[in-house]
């Protein structure tokens, strides 16, 4: 290795070895030779050059995920919506055709409905618990069929096989966000899946400290053209929220079973306290796609659920000024509970019919649950519907 003029060159190799993974901040790496640049560059030699285009950090947690999700050669972009961004604008051209369930993430509808069509690709949502809604909205055109597999924030469950199904027969790319279920609940490339998306941001990191995203693919070529877009357009991702993320996923397992736990209890809890309409939980029997939760996600209901309340704003203000201890935040996937209302939140763009269409309403709320002492939490919910009652 060469002495660099400007700084000394602290070696990393010994006799004893880091447990926990270092921090590589540089942005920028030495090559010893042009050849040696050559070598990395043709994938001959391994090493990096500069940190939008990969650094050991962001290798490191990807290939965690790969794991998880089962597929190799995922990338870590810089925030969920950037690996939103890297499947649609990175594997789509002007002329396609794409088509999004109705009910994905806001953020993600909105790309839907401005960015793709402002670049000359059309775009059409469809009900994604429906595969013929979804086979009718498929037209020659359609390059991709993007949905998530758990709504935001009705918790519905999309008929992945059925739609998995109809994309492999008409040879139309299927992005799946698997950022409410987590490769716990289920892996998606295990159901017909050619790309599949999270924000890291949520379960996965599990903090609230680091703003990721990772995008795979099943296809190698896929992959690859993935990777060149998210780095020429910068939506790779910084080497210390990498190295949080990290470690945060550590946990992941531990931390999934416990809000799963908590969330099965609060959302019965719920279902039979005076002033709640409804409770939205996949492993519910009166959830509206009970049967297909048990078999596609394998019974297991996650961290999330939403319920409505009686009454309108002054009751739902009451709610959120009630539950005193439940972080009133617009996140999800936290150690910690969340409550977010969708209507002044994420949905407010919309339309008062677009809001009724997907039944919300202002009583309308929505949980992450995290690993609190369950009765301590439930203990909050009630205060909070003792609150809105009281209105
Ligand atoms: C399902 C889903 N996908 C993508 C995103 C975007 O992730 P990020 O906030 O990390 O950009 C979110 C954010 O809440 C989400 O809920």
């Amino acid at each position: 290795m060469k002495p660099s003029l400007q700084r000394p060159v602290v070696p990393l190799e010994g006799v004893s070895t880091p447990v926990v993974s270092p921090i590589m901040p540089s942005v920028v790496y030495a090559a010893e030779t042009p050849d040696v640049l050559d070598a990395q560059y043709e994938g001959r030699a391994q090493g990096y050059t500069y940190a939008r285009e990969g650094h050991p950090n962001a290798d490191l947690l990807a290939r965690r995920i790969d794991a998880l999700e089962g597929v190799t050669g995922g990338i870590v972009t810089g925030s969920g919506m950037a690996a939103v961004s890297a499947a649609l604008l990175g594997l789509c051209k002007a002329g396609d055709h794409v088509v999004g369930g109705d009910q994905l993430y806001g953020r993600s509808l909105r790309l839907m409905a401005e960015d793709l069509p402002r670049l000359g690709i059309a775009t059409a949502l469809a009900d994604a618990t429906d595969a013929a809604a979804v086979a009718a909205a498929l037209r020659p055109e359609t390059r991709m069929v993007l949905i998530e597999v758990v709504s935001n924030p009705t918790i519905r469950i999309a008929d992945l096989d059925g739609i998995a199904a109809l994309c492999a027969a008409r040879g139309v790319l299927l992005a799946v966000d698997n950022t409410f279920t987590t490769p716990r609940a289920i892996r998606p490339f295990d159901h017909g899946a050619d790309i599949v998306i999270h924000s890291v941001t949520k379960l996965l990191s599990g903090h609230s400290d680091a703003t990721l995203g990772w995008v795979g693919a099943r296809d190698s070529e896929v992959a690859a053209r993935l990777n060149v877009f998210a780095v020429t357009s910068g939506l790779t991702a910084s080497p210390f929220d990498c190295w949080l993320a990290e470690r945060g996923l550590a946990t992941f397992d531990l931390r999934f079973d416990r809000a799963q736990a908590n969330a099965q209890r609060l959302a019965d809890h719920l279902a039979g306290a005076p002033g709640v309409r409804r409770v939205l939980y996949p492993t519910r029997p009166d959830h509206p796609e009970a049967a297909r939760g048990q078999s596609l996600l394998r019974g297991q209901g996650c961290n999330m659920l939403s319920f409505e309340i009686d009454g309108g704003r002054a009751e739902a203000n009451a709610f959120a000024r009630g539950a005193q201890g439940i972080a009133f935040a617009p996140t999800l996937g936290d150690v910690g509970t969340t409550l977010s209302h969708p209507l002044s939140s994420s949905h407010r763009a919309l339309s008062a019919e677009a809001q009724a269409a997907v039944g919300l309403s202002e009583g309308f709320f929505r949980v992450s649950v995290g690993l609190e002492d369950p009765d301590a939490l439930i203990a909050c919910f009630d205060r909070g519907l003792e609150a809105a009652r009281g209105v």
